[in-house]
């Protein structure tokens, strides 16, 4: 090295300052995680360099696919790279490895979920208030962004995920008592309402709708997944409870329209969670406002703000607001999912950027330091 790097000195002159890995890592630790705080660089974020002459190529691995910074954060890079001296070229790419909460026991002794790395509840105080839709929507959104998801439709007195996806590959069973769940465009989808005819009212008594949801989550193969979204039932009760004595649910996302929201319902729900020491990762208000044609004010026809005001209450985050949009039930009556169909329509957006909201405080719990997380997790077994 020695020898070769004088010998070049000697041919080419006075070399320039040379550009490493060191220095392309050390220019990038200015950039912060906004939500982590901490830069990218320390959190191992930075991969991949190669440097080829003035070329400078590199992985930028977030959290989460549905990452609502990675935009931002991707031009930062870029910025940073192309004002280095002796640089021209720059390609990033933004990858995303999902973060999972340290393996509870339960899901090590689960075959069923032991290679689901989120399980997220969907919940609200009581029905009708767009919680199914919701959930639908937030597989759809995170599995767009890149994510593995499945959706477990938990209502087994009243599912409707059927109705609101169409399967486009068949389930099959993978040996005795293991199915392998069908699949809508990529999304695993399982509900009680696949084995009744449409319309057919699903008689369960208690203990049998908890053996359902307890079937669901032991017995069928999900696989490899960064997200499972479960619609609850709404309110509090035993199939909620079984639910979490049985897989390790990750957070709760609680949804609520603006009526509801002072309803002691959904305080219940909120502490229900708490009791089962699951953390919520904070709330949705659906049917918000209405944008009409041609206009584009929000119309708030109830009163406005009391997601955010429950969500300030509590202490979680506010995840978004959902447009009331009638295209949303004919779409869920039709099968078309609106983050899918209607990808452009307020609504969809609405339900996107509530999805990387969820991801980013599911992202945030995960990187929490393990010695806290141990201690989540001793909690949660008791
Ligand atoms: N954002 C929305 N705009 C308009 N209608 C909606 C919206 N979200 C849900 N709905 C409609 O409200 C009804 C109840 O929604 P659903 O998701 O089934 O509620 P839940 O699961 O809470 O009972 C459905 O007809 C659905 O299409
Ligand atoms: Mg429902």
């Amino acid at each position: 090295m020695g020898l070769f790097s004088s010998i070049k000195d000697k041919v080419v002159g006075t070399p320039k300052p040379l550009l490493t890995e060191a220095h392309i890592k050390s220019a990038l630790s200015v950039v912060m995680d906004p939500d982590l705080h901490q830069d990218i660089v320390t959190l191992g974020f930075v991969r991949a360099v190669t440097i080829n002459g003035s070329s400078v190529s590199l992985e930028v691995n977030l959290t989460t696919p549905a990452c609502p910074v990675k935009e931002q954060l991707k031009s930062q890079v870029e910025d940073i790279l192309k004002a280095l001296p002796g640089v021209s070229d720059v390609t990033v790419t933004m990858t995303a490895t999902t973060r999972a909460p340290q393996v509870s026991a339960a899901a090590a002794t689960n075959p069923s979920l032991q290679h689901v790395k989120n399980i997220i509840a969907v919940a609200s105080g009581k029905g009708g208030v767009g919680k199914s839709t919701t959930a639908v929507n937030l597989a759809f959104a995170l599995a767009k962004a890149g994510s593995k998801v499945g959706l477990l439709d938990a209502d087994v007195y009243g599912p409707s995920v059927p109705r609101m996806v169409r399967i486009t590959k068949p389930a099959h069973d993978a040996g005795p008592n293991v199915i392998v769940p069908p699949e809508s465009d990529g999304v695993k989808v399982l509900s009680a309402g696949m084995f009744s005819q449409p319309g057919e009212a699903t008689i369960l008594r208690g203990p049998m709708a908890g053996n359902v949801v307890k079937q669901f989550l032991t017995q069928v193969q999900w696989g490899e997944l960064d997200y499972l979204i479960i619609d609850y039932p709404p309110g509090t009760g035993d199939i909620q409870l079984t639910i979490s004595q049985t897989a390790p649910v990750t957070g709760a996302v609680i949804v609520t329209t603006p009526q509801e929201v002072s309803l002691i319902d959904v305080r219940k729900a909120i502490s229900m969670f708490k009791t089962l020491k699951v953390p919520v990762l904070g709330v949705i208000e659906t049917m918000s406002y209405f944008v009409c044609d041609g206009c584009d004010k929000k119309h708030e026809i109830f009163r406005s703000g009391g997601g955010e005001r429950l969500a300030r209450e509590y202490g979680v985050a506010f995840l978004g607001g959902i447009p009331l949009d009638p295209r949303v039930v004919i779409g869920g009556d039709e099968g078309t999912v609106q983050v899918q169909s209607l990808p452009d329509s307020p609504a969809a957006k609405a339900y996107s950027g509530a999805a990387g909201a969820v991801a980013q405080q599911l992202s945030i719990l995960n990187s929490v330091d393990s010695g806290a997380l141990n201690q989540f997790v001793l909690e949660w077994k008791h």
